[in-house]
């Protein structure tokens, strides 16, 4: 089976779709060694393996999407400043919380685009690759929203809705950026500025209510479920000593 993609949804969506491409595909080796510390700093080796499984799909996204360029003659992006930037925030701070913020946010507006792309083009293929993605998505943000619940579990409330305004200004700069760069290919998908705005902040204010740590139980085994909230899978952490 072909790309099966015009020209002209190629014209929309082709610049933006090479810069996802690129984001989608990195080899993940500085998020495994974060991970791999921090596992050891909480006594949750388990922790490593959840992240790893996490960037095999991400790279199947990549690879996927990258197929589908190749299938439409579209070359495949070497360099992007969204990327870029992206992975210069990411690996600014060495902690978890640094990479986890920018990704759930990131991962946030992957539900707009994909879901934006999938409308703005009848290729069958495209339309089964984005439907892939968004499925991932979603449990991928809820895997972010945990780990930074568990992060602020031990944070005063003070601090965290200070860091929760942060991450907002921090939001409301990525939302605009994707949107500077996307918003020909978001536009096609049925998006102007204040829909895409509007949509980016409504889920992304359900994504800051799932990092509350009021909403889980945090336990040792056995975890105890209640019914107003969501069980842990993983352990939560200890102090650093
Ligand atoms: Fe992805
Ligand atoms: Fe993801």
């Amino acid at each position: 089976m072909g790309a099966a993609v015009t020209d002209e949804e190629l014209s929309a969506i082709s610049d933006s779709l090479r810069a996802w491409q690129l984001g989608e595909s990195s080899d993940g080796s500085h998020l495994m060694e974060a991970a791999r510390h921090y596992a050891v700093s909480i006594g949750d080796p388990e922790f490593v393996a959840a992240v790893r499984l996490f960037i095999v799909e991400e790279q199947r996204h990549g690879a996927n999407l990258g197929r589908f360029l190749d299938l439409a003659g579209v070359p495949r992006a070497r360099s992007n400043w969204g990327d870029s930037l992206f992975r210069t925030i990411r690996y600014a701070i060495p902690r978890m919380e640094t990479w986890v913020t920018p990704v759930v946010m990131v991962e946030t507006h992957a539900l707009i685009y994909y879901n934006a792309l999938r409308r703005a083009t009848r290729s069958p293929v495209l339309r089964a690759i984005c439907g892939q993605i968004l499925a991932d998505e979603v449990t991928h943000i809820r895997f972010q929203c945990e780990r930074i619940a568990i992060l602020h579990r031990t944070r005063p409330a003070w601090l965290r809705l200070l860091t929760i305004n942060f991450q907002k200004l921090i939001f409301a700069g990525v939302t605009l950026a994707i949107w500077a760069g996307h918003r020909k290919a978001l536009r096609a998908g049925g998006y102007d500025l204040a829909r895409f705005w509007r949509t980016g902040w409504r889920k992304m204010n359900r994504a800051w209510r799932a990092m509350s740590p009021e909403r889980y139980r945090f336990a040792g085994p056995p975890l105890v479920r209640r019914p107003d909230c969501t069980v842990l899978p993983m352990k939560a952490p200890q102090p650093r000593r």
